[in-house]
């Protein structure tokens, strides 16, 4: 089984997670993208979705499900995204797409986040990925000289710009030893939006998509 098997077997497997008449929240990548093909098969189940990004809303109205806005549906019974690392403590690292402040808003917003990956995903230790951190644009340069007094190399994202209008530092050489901590120290630091730690709000349950099958963690 490739990686793209992998990413569709979770994908499918996480639409056992939702009850008929629920708006869910739908992340952002090929893995969720996966996902909002299968949700297409049984668009009939939900009443909406509140998407993620831009591009997953697109997605979702291309298959005619309704994309409906969070501030209009207050709190979900469930959020379905990927991740490009987590561990077995289900905290992730996110926002390779650039999507992550949304996704932190609305993995905030739901009950359960499931969170589905292929295998190569799984960790011991955050931060091999590079971590992304959106930026306020006058920001970028401060924010970036007070990560390299911590040790790291952060990196501009090229001629990327968030859904929100803002940019993306990857921040190199990180050992995320103590994912909380990092998580709400880097959130501290004035003009940083969002950090792609998720682990003061982790994931719920880890699908992770192997060569024999979905695996559970959570
Ligand atoms: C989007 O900003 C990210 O948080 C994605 O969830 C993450 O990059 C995983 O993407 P893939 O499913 O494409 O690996």
């Amino acid at each position: 089984m490739n990686q793209d098997q992998m990413k569709k077997q979770v994908a499918e497997a996480a639409i056992e997670y939702i009850e008929m008449g629920d708006v869910i929240g739908v992340g952002t990548g090929s893995t969720a993208n996966y996902f909002i093909d299968a949700l297409a098969k049984m668009k009939g189940k939900i009443d909406g979705t509140v998407a993620s990004s831009q591009a997953s809303a697109q997605r979702l109205q291309g298959h005619a499900i309704p994309v409906l806005e969070l501030n209009e549906v207050g709190d979900l019974p469930l959020y379905v995204d990927g991740a490009d690392e987590a561990t077995r403590q289900l905290h992730l690292i996110k926002g390779g797409g650039g999507a992550l402040t949304r996704e932190k808003i609305v993995a905030g917003a739901s009950e359960r986040f499931v969170c589905i990956a292929d295998s190569s995903k799984l960790v011991d230790v955050l931060g091999k990925f590079p971590l992304p951190i959106e930026v306020i644009p006058m920001a970028r340069s401060f924010v970036a000289r007070q990560l390299v007094k911590r040790g790291s190399l952060p990196e501009l994202r090229d001629m990327f710009k968030t859904d929100n209008g803002n940019m993306i530092l990857d921040v190199h050489n990180l050992e995320i030893l103590q994912p909380t901590k990092m998580e709400a120290e880097l959130n501290n630091i004035s003009g940083v939006v969002t950090v792609g730690i998720f682990a003061l709000r982790p994931a719920d349950v880890l699908l992770l998509g192997t060569p024999s099958g979905v695996e559970k963690l959570g």
